[in-house]
């Protein structure tokens, strides 16, 4: 059975290029439409990441995803996950056509929903996708949300882009490099070596053995204002990756109130995505071999 098209709306041009946006609606997820090749691609992909994701994943990560009950069987159903999401942080999914305009995302956040994509990719898509899809936000984004800290660190990021969506458009920008060099691509030291709990890199296979394996990216430790500073690719993997030594860092560091460091940062220019400074804590210098010359973002 076909379930049809994702209730797309317009193309909208962001900072992030032009981008499809859905409508706002939270939708019921369709469980028993999903196809058996469906299932297929979620079993895949979840076998495949699972294998690639020993010792280089987050404990953290590994160990939540384990906990919520998720399986290669088959596309998990959000109300199952649901039950476990409650009783752990009081987060609940809810689902979406796909990419929401930004103060509806950040509404859902500041109010404990995450929002996650119905569809799942195509077999012909299982190396890369240009928008988040039920893989990248389920085996993605999920897991964390059972860990307290990350939890409560996501809610705040919620409340702190409606704030900043009031302030205006850079402040956004500024927002936004946090939540792609934390939430989406972010490292963390454990004791036995850099891991990764990003979850665009845990959805990726590519990735998720570049941002440790290469020599070609920066791995720079976490800094608040360098990284609200710091341009990022949308179509290439990073040229820099940052390093959190742990969830409490995230959290702390960004329980200030961000509307002064937005003046000043509106003072300083952009940094390209793979420029290292002095004042970096550098894990890696990249070699920046295969890097494109131009288009960041
Ligand atoms: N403290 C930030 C502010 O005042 C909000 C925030 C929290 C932003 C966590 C990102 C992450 O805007
Ligand atoms: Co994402």
């Amino acid at each position: 059975m076909n379930l049809g098209s994702p209730n797309r709306v317009e193309h909208q041009l962001t900072d992030k290029g032009y981008v499809p946006v859905y409508t706002t609606a939270v939708v019921d997820q369709p469980w028993s439409k999903y196809t058996s090749t469906d299932h297929e691609v979620w079993s895949t992909l979840f076998k495949r990441q699972r294998e690639i994701l020993v010792g280089r994943a987050s404990d953290e990560f590994l160990r939540t995803q384990e906990a919520m009950g998720m399986t290669p069987d088959r596309i998990p159903k959000y109300d199952d996950l649901n039950r476990m999401l409650r009783k752990a942080t009081g987060w609940e999914l809810v689902g979406v056509e796909g990419l929401l305009p930004e103060l509806t995302f950040f509404d859902h956040l500041a109010n404990r929903r995450f929002p996650v994509t119905w569809w799942i990719r195509k077999p012909e898509q299982l190396d890369y996708l240009a928008e988040p899809d039920l893989f990248h936000d389920l085996f993605g984004h999920v897991p964390l949300l059972m860990n307290p800290v990350f939890a409560d660190y996501m809610q705040a990021y919620g409340r702190g882009g409606v704030k900043a969506h009031g302030i205006g458009p850079e402040a956004l920008v500024n927002l936004t490099r946090l939540y792609w060099y934390t939430v989406e691509f972010g490292l963390i030291k454990q004791d036995d070596g850099l891991r990764i709990y990003g979850s665009g890199i845990v959805s990726s296979k590519g990735e998720s053995i570049h941002c440790l394996d290469s020599a070609a990216p920066n791995r720079i430790g976490f800094d608040l204002e360098r990284i609200m500073r710091t341009q990022y690719r949308i179509d290439t993997f990073q040229k820099t990756y940052f390093v959190i030594d742990s969830y409490e860092q995230l959290m702390d560091a960004t329980r200030p109130d961000f509307t002064p460091i937005y003046a000043s940062l509106a003072q300083h220019e952009a940094i390209p995505a793979g420029t290292v400074l002095d004042t970096d804590t550098v894990f890696n210098r990249g070699t920046g071999e295969g890097w494109a010359t131009d288009g960041d973002v």
